[in-house]
């Protein structure tokens, strides 16, 4: 037994989120799919990493390291997407409260803030996030290619803003400009103070 582990089941979505403001119901109903499919592939990976004899061949370390790969993409996929869905259904714009503080401190202003989280969407193939890194003590926007790539250790995602096609061409085709700032529009930053205050993260 190389490891143990406990399932876990898909966190369920907010009413709010087939509600929001011109991302449709069918996008997110779509969208949770591929989440949900990030958490069976979790549980799955994880239960063949159990079964993996590590006192046999060398054969087993691709084994293992195939497993793991996929292992982060997987868990990174459920995190991002918790983050995502549990941050939607908001009104959006200027962010109040430490969160505000902090961006204002960190960027210079709201708008600088958004318009480099713009440049940072526009620029990732799959993800942008504001985060609060610890050993910075600050916020910065950091830019991801897929579920996996490229986390920051010791950082702490406040804002994940999910730039794969999948999260808006039903309703904005490749207008990703538009889904964006539809995205900024639906945010919830009373969500987004509570993980502030949950994390103890200071202005
Ligand atoms: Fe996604």
């Amino acid at each position: 037994m190389a490891t143990t582990f406990e399932e876990i089941t898909a966190r369920e979505l907010k009413p709010a989120l087939f509600e929001l403001d011109g991302i449709s119901r069918e996008t997110i109903e779509a969208h949770y799919k591929l989440y949900q499919g990030y958490v069976n592939k979790r549980n799955e990976i994880l239960g063949k990493l159990g079964g993996v004899d590590l006192a046999s061949a060398n054969q087993v370390y691709s084994d293992v390291r195939a497993l793991k790969v996929e292992l982060s993409f997987a868990i990174g996929g459920i995190k991002n997407h918790e983050i995502y869905f549990e941050h939607l259904g908001g009104s959006g714009g200027d962010p109040a409260g430490v969160f505000g503080d902090l961006v204002k401190r960190d960027f210079g202003s709201v708008g600088d803030w958004k318009a480099d989280l713009k440049a940072t969407g526009m620029g990732g193939r799959g993800w942008a996030w504001t985060a609060y890194d610890w050993d910075e003590g600050r916020l910065f926007n950091y830019i991801g290619d897929a579920q996996n790539s490229y986390p920051i250790w010791n950082a702490t995602p406040l804002v994940a803003l999910d730039v794969y096609e999948h999260a808006y061409f039903i309703d904005f085709g490749t207008d990703r400009a538009a889904y964006i700032e539809k995205f900024l529009d639906n945010l919830d930053y009373d969500v987004v103070n509570d993980w502030v205050q949950k994390y103890g993260i200071r202005a």
